[in-house]
């Protein structure tokens, strides 16, 4: 059976489903869905571009943050960087290597679990990791519940809370899908329950008779479940989304949207499982579930003044070491440009650092945290 005939076998027998639950299916449904298929999803010959995969300087970058959370926390013998939803491990590569090299003490501290839930990304990572995870550095897991508990942690999620599934609230009510009468899929509209409508009184804004708003009422498991994961440490979210106080001004409606070849795609409905679909994060949903969970939650920040803030007291050494020529000096100068400038990744990805067990001055002390202070 293909996933269009999988979803429409279930709408058949329950009845229209919830919007979430379509997405659910088309990213991740156990093998035909986008995230679990035998194919590329990630940078050229993929649907998609992330910071991971523009250079090894975001790893880089991240790497030397990790060094200095890992002495915020006091320098324990062994800290865990769990990284969510970890894709091809490019990201988890390059910090590895750069920590090896450059911050040999944090390496040598350093166990790195990813937690990778897509059948087929996990075993390239089994494989890429094959020598880590037999010295004991590095451990996978498929879910969050898998992983083991942590003393010190520092969790890193990267487009990790995009391509958790959505629901959509409107004038009319909430967003079901059903089948239509050509075979494929169409919109209709429900009460809606109560999961969403109280995701959106408490962290969003009730759209107009015509605009759409998302919900993610999954967040709350999500968030708790990673925070119960650590008794000390960081977490880290970098990703496209908004605050309440945006939705409030208007911005941020109707964020879904679906990607394929580097081509944004206007019908989320059309070839379930063959392109990734995706939505703006709601950052106050986050930090507020995270407070809630026990954590505290620095100011927002855009990707460009984290990473500024990480870089400028070195210059960005970590960028341009082993450049020899003029003309891969210029190329890395190109690819961190692309990460921090307005044009790039800078200023539509947001950063947010959340904490437990440090003292708040200590996190403000860390370079990331300079343009909070
Ligand atoms: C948009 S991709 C980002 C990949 C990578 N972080 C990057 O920046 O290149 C999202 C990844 O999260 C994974 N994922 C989604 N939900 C997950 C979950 N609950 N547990 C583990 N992995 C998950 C997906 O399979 C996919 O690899």
């Amino acid at each position: 059976m293909t996933l269009r005939e999988i979803i429409a076998d279930e709408i058949f027998r329950v009845g229209a489903i919830p919007f979430s639950r379509f997405m659910q299916l088309c990213l991740y449904h156990p093998q035909l869905g986008y995230y679990s298929r035998e194919h590329e999803q990630f940078g050229r010959d993929g649907d998609f571009y992330t910071s991971s995969d523009v250079h090894a300087v975001y790893g880089r970058l991240l790497a030397r943050q990790f060094d200095e959370m890992w002495r915020a926390l006091r320098s324990p013998g062994r800290v865990t960087v769990v990284e969510l939803g970890p894709g091809r491990g490019l990201f988890a590569h390059d910090v590895l290597n750069w920590a090896a090299g450059r911050f040999p003490a944090f390496a040598t501290a350093l166990h790195y679990v990813l937690i990778e839930s897509s059948p087929s990304l996990h075993s390239r990572l089994q494989q890429r990791f094959a020598d880590e995870i037999a010295a004991g550095r590095v451990s996978l897991f498929r879910s969050i519940a898998d992983a083991p508990q942590c003393d010190a942690a520092i969790v890193f999620a990267n487009e990790f809370f995009d391509a958790v599934p959505v629901d959509v609230i409107s004038g009319p009510g909430q967003l079901y899908i059903e089948s239509d009468a050509s075979g494929g899929f169409g919109e209709t509209w429900r009460e809606p329950d109560e999961a969403a409508r109280r995701f959106v009184a408490e962290f969003g804004v009730a759209p107009g008779a015509r605009e759409r708003v998302e919900a993610a009422p999954q967040l709350r498991a999500l968030v708790a479940e990673i925070a119960a994961k650590f008794d000390r440490g960081f977490g880290i979210v970098v990703d496209y989304g908004y605050t309440r106080p945006e939705l409030e001004a208007g911005l941020h409606r109707d964020t879904l949207r679906a990607f394929h070849r580097h081509r944004l795609r206007t019908n989320l409905l059309a070839s379930p499982g063959e392109q990734d679909i995706t939505a703006d994060v709601n950052f106050t949903a986050i930090a507020q579930l995270a407070r809630r969970a026990g954590l505290e939650a620095m100011p927002l920040l855009r990707q460009s003044q984290f990473l500024i803030g990480i870089g400028e007291p070195t210059q960005f050494a970590d960028v341009f070491d082993g450049c020899m020529l003029p003309q891969e000096h210029t190329k890395r100068a190109l690819q961190l440009k692309h990460l921090i400038t307005p044009e790039g990744l800078g200023e539509a990805f947001k950063v947010l650092v959340l904490y437990r067990g440090v003292e708040r001055e200590s996190v403000q002390r860390l370079s990331g945290m300079a343009f909070t202070r």
